[in-house]
């Protein structure tokens, strides 16, 4: 091989790597099945998330809930609203799960955009829960809703009561 030929292919060879290291997250056709129908989400959920949710979201025994119930918020408008505030302002107080409790702080993240916020939590609902799809996928606009009402985690906490009264 020519050190012409060279110089061609070895920049070839380092792009098929790189688009193998992408190819999970980046479909690059209708014929690979997609990883997540909200790729967008499934990046900010493991950027964001996994830390105190788990990589799918199983949570962490005394530190973070599992995240396998909330589809059921996203069938109530009240549980959509409460979906929308625990990302943007976070939770504090503490909540029942099952037969477990949490009593740790869920951050905010308010920092994250919209469409940001939105594409995480149909992610949830949607990749992790595996909600029906005849729920509505969450909109930026719904998020952008709650973001004109700024409020505490605390307050977050206690709307849940009236979405999750005896606890999921
Ligand atoms: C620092 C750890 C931490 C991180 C990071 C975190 N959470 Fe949480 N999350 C919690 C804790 C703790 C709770 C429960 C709060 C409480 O006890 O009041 C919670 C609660 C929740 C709930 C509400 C569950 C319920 O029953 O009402 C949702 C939904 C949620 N988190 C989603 C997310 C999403 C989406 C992200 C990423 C954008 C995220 N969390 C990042 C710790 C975390």
């Amino acid at each position: 091989m020519t050190v012409r030929a060279t110089a061609l292919v070895a920049p070839a060879i380092t792009r098929l790597i790189m688009l193998a290291a992408l190819g999970a997250g980046v479909p690059a056709s209708a014929a690979d099945a997609p990883a997540s129908a909200y790729p967008l989400g499934a990046a900010s959920f493991q950027a964001n998330c996994v830390v105190c949710h788990g990589p799918a979201g199983a949570g962490l025994p005394g530190l973070a809930p599992p995240l396998s119930y909330p589809a059921r918020y996203a069938a109530s408008s009240e549980g959509r609203r409460q979906l929308a505030m625990t990302v943007l302002y976070g939770m504090i107080g503490d909540i029942s799960v099952g037969d477990k409790h949490f009593n740790f702080q869920m951050p905010d993240f308010a920092r994250l955009d919209d469409a940001t916020l939105a594409a995480t939590l149909n992610y949830v609902v949607f990749d992790l829960d595996h909600a029906s799809t005849d729920l509505k996928p969450i909109t930026a606009d719904e998020i952008a809703t709650e973001r004109a009402h700024p409020l505490d985690g605390a307050a977050v906490h206690e709307h849940r009561k009236s979405v999750a009264p005896s606890g999921p």
